[in-house]
């Protein structure tokens, strides 16, 4: 129930909303049009304003209704939210390496498969477990890998297949789950990108053992920070639990107790009988938590995920109309039978164009069109990996090309109809007046 006060100072919330709000018109070249951003409504800054009245400042009711929601909207039996999507990644690795996995536990040396383009917290979990990455190329177009080079990336320490769905553009899951079965391999898909995407009819995010999810602002949907790790192997979801929580054995909710009933009847390790369940350690953990704050906004974002996942698709639409068949650029396709949340709309250009990346990069951003590059492009070409243990199948290729030439703009649902027109027209403009 809600006090008079709280609805006094949540209503005011709203007006403040609003005057916010105030539009100023969509003015070509002077409004900045960013490639992602957060959209946040009244009723989502209510409901972060109403979580901070209630000093829900560490993880509590909103965290676990929040888990409860999504693990349902995606189909899955649990999820577990983290402060970040790379929190997720890490700790959905972390858990293939624990001896509650047996015989196939992850071990020093293993190798795990994923692609060299792409965003560097999908393989920094592969290398601060000791593993060893195998990268494969993608395609240009989709941005993704394909089941023929994962298969072909398989050796005799391959034990994993970690790769992050591009952009929102799902890669072959389906064939590469089949994959993972047949060589007894763990599967994670990072869907930190592609929340609400379908291939084959099917959610992205429910392919493989484990899924991450990012709730950062430029993602589908938002808590400032925070992630999610996913699963439907109640082991696992255990294991990412604990992880998560600094390791501890106990899973009782801050303020509960003895929800085993076991509190002080257990023997465990070498701790004398009856050691307190609540400072008992099964894993060596961390703690990678969030809070309600996050939890309570994240909440409020959720019934909106299809309405986002429509005007990504829409936006996607209109700048893939509208650039159909200009010249010196490779536009983006979905990959067959899918049907992505856009994350955003990447352009290549070709390296015979007449004009550069760079060149044309410069003319929408003084238009304040917001561009990005594909997050790392090859990411063995950065520092961090000059002195890393990895291994290459095949030529890298198309990572390179995208390295050097690829970048991408926004789709994102705050961007207008108007705005989105304005986009493709800058960069059929500067193509005209290059060629
Ligand atoms: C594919 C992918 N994985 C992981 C992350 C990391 O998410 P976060 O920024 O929440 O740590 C990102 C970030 O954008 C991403 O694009």
């Amino acid at each position: 129930m809600m006090t008079d006060a709280q609805e006094l100072i949540l209503e005011q919330v709203r007006k403040y909303h609003r005057e916010q709000q105030s539009d100023p018109g969509f003015v070509p070249g002077v409004t900045p049009l960013l490639p992602s951003g957060a959209v946040i409504d009244e009723d989502d800054r209510v409901a972060l304003v109403g979580a901070a009245l209630d000093l829900r400042i560490a993880a509590g009711v909103s965290s676990r209704r929040f888990e409860r929601a999504f693990a349902r909207t995606l189909g899955l039996r649990k999820a577990h939210l983290t402060n970040s999507g790379s929190s997720a990644n890490l700790l959905a690795l972390t858990a293939l390496t624990q001896r509650e996995l047996g015989d196939r536990r992850l071990r020093p040396g293993d190798e795990v498969i994923t692609v060299a383009c792409g965003f560097p917290t999908t393989v920094s979990p592969i290398l601060q477990n000791g593993l060893v990455p195998v990268f494969v190329d993608v395609e240009l177009g989709t941005y993704n890998t394909t089941a023929e080079r994962v298969a072909a990336a398989i050796g005799p320490r391959t034990r994993a297949i970690m790769i992050a769905h591009a952009l929102g553009n799902p890669y072959p899951a389906d064939e590469i789950a089949e994959l993972a079965r047949r060589h007894d391999l763990f599967f994670v898909e990072d869907n930190c990108d592609a929340v609400g995407s379908y291939l084959h009819g099917r959610l992205t995010g429910t392919f493989g053992h484990l899924a991450t999810t990012s709730f950062y602002p430029a993602h589908h949907l938002t808590m400032g920070e925070g992630g999610c790790v996913l699963t439907n192997d109640l082991k696992l979801a255990r294991v990412v639990e604990s992880l998560r929580d600094w390791g501890r054995d106990c899973w009782c909710e801050p303020g509960e107790n003895d929800t085993c009933r076991k509190r002080f009847g257990q023997q465990q390790g070498l701790l004398p009988f009856g050691y307190d369940h609540k400072y008992t350690f099964s894993h060596v953990g961390y703690n990678l938590k969030n809070t309600d704050l996050q939890a309570a906004l994240g909440l409020s974002q959720l019934g909106k995920l299809a309405e986002f996942g429509a005007a990504r698709r829409r936006n996607w639409q209109r700048l893939r109309d509208e650039l159909d068949g200009v010249p010196g650029l490779i536009l983006p396709g979905p990959t067959p039978g899918s049907d992505p949340s856009w994350f955003g709309f990447v352009l290549t250009v070709e390296p015979d164009a007449g004009f550069t990346r760079r060149d044309l990069v410069a003319y929408l951003e003084a238009r304040r069109i917001g561009t990005r590059v594909l997050f790392a492009g090859n990411l063995t070409r950065h520092p961090a990996f000059a002195d890393q243990t990895y291994r290459v199948v095949g030529e890298l290729t198309n990572s390179d090309v995208i390295t050097d030439h690829t970048f991408w703009i926004g789709v994102y649902p705050g961007l207008t109809t108007e705005m989105i027109e304005y986009m493709a027209r800058s960069v059929r403009e500067f193509v005209a007046g290059r060629r």
